[in-house]
Parts: structure tokens; C-alpha cells; sequence
């Protein structure tokens, strides 16, 4: 069975004035929704038919199969992001997650400083992540489409730092693109429901 766009878990316009609309429009509806198309296209009729989203993922990446794994991946990737971000994001996550990030980085405030100069500082595209590993947590980023599950490492939260993913609001200012998704739209409940089933 071909796999399909999610739905996205608010409104288009739901995360504005923070994302916009238009942002939304592009980023979910044309770029996803073409990580989508394409990997349709490659794995019909391929070893790939069949297989989970993630298990495209993991084979693709053994084979080193680059095609197949940079679309399967961005879907995983642009899934995940949608729920990483909420309308009624930002502020301090509590609980088990709060005490990690604490134990981990000293403090929230200092999490958040690592984080935002570890999304600010991948060169070129990729992606930022809050992931745990072992029995911590970590920031990672990575390139391009790869994916922490690929290192045994369980991702929490994360941010795209395509340009595509903020040059309609921020042209080249990716460090307030960061600085406004800590700020107002990390989906902490979310980063704490994954960090439950780590
Ligand atoms: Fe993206």
C-alpha cells in the first residue's frame, strides 16, 4: 500500500504568528507531500514494496540505496517534526522529562542555549534533536535527511533547519527561527510522551 501525507495534527494557520500559513503551505503541502510522491514512485515494485515507513528506512540505509532512503527518511523526519511543534508550544517541560533535561544539561535555560547553537551551527541542511541514549539525553543534529534512530539513539524533539522550513518568515535568520520555536511552538508533551516509551 502506497504511503500517504499525515494529517497534520492542527490547522495550516494554527501555529501562525509564529509559522505562517503560507510557510505551512509549502513547507507540509509541497515539500512533504513530494518526499511522499517520490518515495511511492521508487519503492513500488522495488525490494522496498511491503515494508513499514521505518523498515524502508533501515533497509534503504544498509544498501545504501541514497534515493530511497533521503525521500523514506524525510517522511519520518517531517512526521515527526509536525508533532515536535504545537500551537500551545514553548515554556519548560515538568516531570520526568524536565528532571533529564536538568540532570543532563545543568538547566533548561542551558539546554536551551545548546540547543539553539547546535541548530544554528549544522552547516547546510539537517536537523536538531533532543534525543536519549543509554540512560541520558542528548543534542544531535544531523544532515541532510538522516535520522538518530539510525545511531540507537531515541528521538524526543526536533527541528528542521532546511531553509525551506523558515525562509518565508525568517529569510536567513535561522538562529530566530530557533530562538522562536523554543520559544513558542516545542511541543514539550510530546517530547515527554516519547521520552516515556524510550
Ligand atoms: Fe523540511
Amino acid at each position: 500500500m502506497a504511503f500517504t501525507l499525515m494529517d497534520l495534527p492542527y490547522s495550516r494557520d494554527a501555529l501562525e504568528p509564529h509559522m505562517s500559513g503560507n510557510t505551512l503551505d509549502y513547507h507540509y503541502g509541497k515539500h512533504h507531500q513530494t518526499y511522499v510522491n517520490k518515495l511511492n514512485g521508487l519503492v513500488e515494485g522495488s525490494q522496498y514494496e511491503g515494508m513499514s515507513l521505518e523498515e524502508v528506512v533501515r533497509a534503504s540505509a544498509e544498501a545504501g540505496d541514497a534515493g530511497v532512503f533521503n525521500n523514506a527518511a524525510q517522511v519520518v523526519n517531517h512526521d515527526f517534526l509536525w508533532h515536535s511543534l504545537s500551537p500551545n508550544g514553548g515554556g519548560t517541560p515538568d516531570g520526568d522529562l524536565g528532571a533529564a533535561i536538568d540532570a543532563a544539561f545543568g538547566s533548561f535555560d542551558e539546554f536551551r542555549t545548546a540547543f539553539a547553537a547546535a541548530a544554528a551551527g549544522q552547516f547546510g541542511s539537517g536537523w536538531a534533536w533532543l534525543v536519549a541514549e543509554g540512560n541520558t539525553l542528548k543534542i544531535v543534529t544531523t544532515g541532510n535527511a538522516d535520522n538518530p534512530m539510525l545511531q540507537g539513539q531515541t528521538p524526543l524533539i526536533t527541528l528542521d533547519v532546511w531553509e525551506h522550513a523558515y525562509y518565508l518568515d525568517f529569510q536567513n535568520d535561522r538562529p530566530g527561527y530557533v530562538q522562536s520555536f523554543l520559544d513558542n511552538l516545542a511541543n514539550w508533551d510530546f517530547a515527554a510522551q516519547n521520552f516515556a516509551a524510550a
